[in-house]
């Protein structure tokens, strides 16, 4: 009789311990199995009452199927250590092959960003980008651009001479120059880079600041073309319309020669000294190549003509974001360049 409550209680215990999905129900079940007040224990205790020799076979099941509960207890509890280990390495993983964070990562210049801005958008309107000199030959940063010796016009470029002659570039048109000596027309090319003159540096004034030069020379080149090509330029950098005028301006390597202004961005054209309390800013200074330019670096000018631009970069990128100082650009201070 107890034998066989004996096998009921290991059955029974062996399917709940198979069944329990946590520690708390296995452990339920070892109490009520093999606890002190357990059913194991009960049995015990009623072995008091069998005659000798049926106690010694009852004590033998009873310490069996003790036994056998326990290991299987620690067998079921050995698999849900192992889940629970399993579940926090899959939760908990760190990749020690990612790279360590490394020091907070730089920004570009406002000025870099505009211009790759504005190379992107000529090379996709099939433009060459050119590099030239920031030291230059008198003869490409004036002569060739039809400005000789003599001409005043070199007085509005005040001008740092080097020792040996050389110069450096007050603007970027040498790079027209520069562009026609190394290509064949048809031509469509920007440059830009630094320049250099020898200002007396104010919120709108610097001894170097940046240009994009532009140039494109083809047959039949009309002011409708550099209006055009002005008018993608302006409406992609401020992504939004930008009041503009045109005014006739003389340089000597365009003829005829524009001034293309935008209502100052800062002051909204109520005067700052950003536009010299003019209300407009001279951003563009355009116009139809001087043919006289084309003749001395050897074009047909029977064949050809064309336009060409300097655009103020600097300028451009402080109208963009509202920089009412030039000196902040160059002025190396992380606090203005973080923002950017
Ligand atoms: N190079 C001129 C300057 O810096 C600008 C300009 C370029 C004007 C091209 C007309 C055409 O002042």
């Amino acid at each position: 009789m107890l034998e066989k409550r004996i096998s009921e209680i290991q059955a029974d215990a062996l399917a709940r311990i198979g069944a329990a999905k946590s520690d708390e129900e296995l452990d339920a079940v070892r109490v009520e199995a093999l606890g002190r007040k357990g059913t194991l224990a009960q049995i015990s205790k009623e072995m008091g009452k069998l005659a000798p020799e049926e106690r010694a076979a009852a004590g033998k099941l009873l310490n069996a199927a003790k036994q056998v509960l326990e290991e299987a207890f620690e067998r079921r509890k050995r698999e849900f250590d192992q889940a629970a280990l399993t579940q926090r390495l899959d939760a908990e993983w760190i990749d020690l092959t990612l790279p360590a964070p490394g020091p907070r990562a730089g920004s570009l210049h406002p000025i870099t960003q505009i211009q790759m801005e504005i190379e992107d958008l000529f090379v996709s309107l099939g433009f060459m980008v050119l590099d030239g000199p920031e030291v230059e030959t008198e003869y490409h940063n004036f002569d060739a651009l039809n400005i000789p010796p003599e001409h005043p016009a070199r007085d509005a470029q005040d001008t740092f001479w080097l020792t040996d002659g050389n110069l450096l570039r007050t603007h970027t048109s040498p790079v027209q120059v520069r562009g026609m000596e190394r290509f064949k027309p048809p031509l469509r090319m920007i440059a830009p880079g630094r320049a250099f003159r020898n200002e007396s540096v104010d919120a709108s004034h610097e001894h170097t600041f940046y240009q994009v030069e532009g140039m494109m020379i083809d047959r039949d080149v009309s002011v409708a073309h550099l209006l055009y090509f002005m008018k993608t330029l302006l409406t992609e950098v401020f992504r939004r319309e930008v009041t503009v005028r045109l005014r006739p301006g003389f340089f000597p390597f365009v003829e005829p020669g524009f001034e293309l202004d935008i209502r100052c961005l800062i002051c909204g054209g109520s005067g700052c000294p950003v536009c010299k309390h003019s209300g407009w800013v001279e951003l563009l200074p355009c116009g139809l190549v001087n043919p006289n330019v084309l003749r001395i670096s050897g074009l047909d000018t029977e064949k050809w003509n064309g336009f060409a631009f300097g655009l103020g970069l600097t300028r451009l990128v402080m109208m963009r974001y509202g920089i009412d100082d030039i000196r902040l650009l160059q002025g190396g201070d992380l606090r203005f360049l973080q923002q950017f």
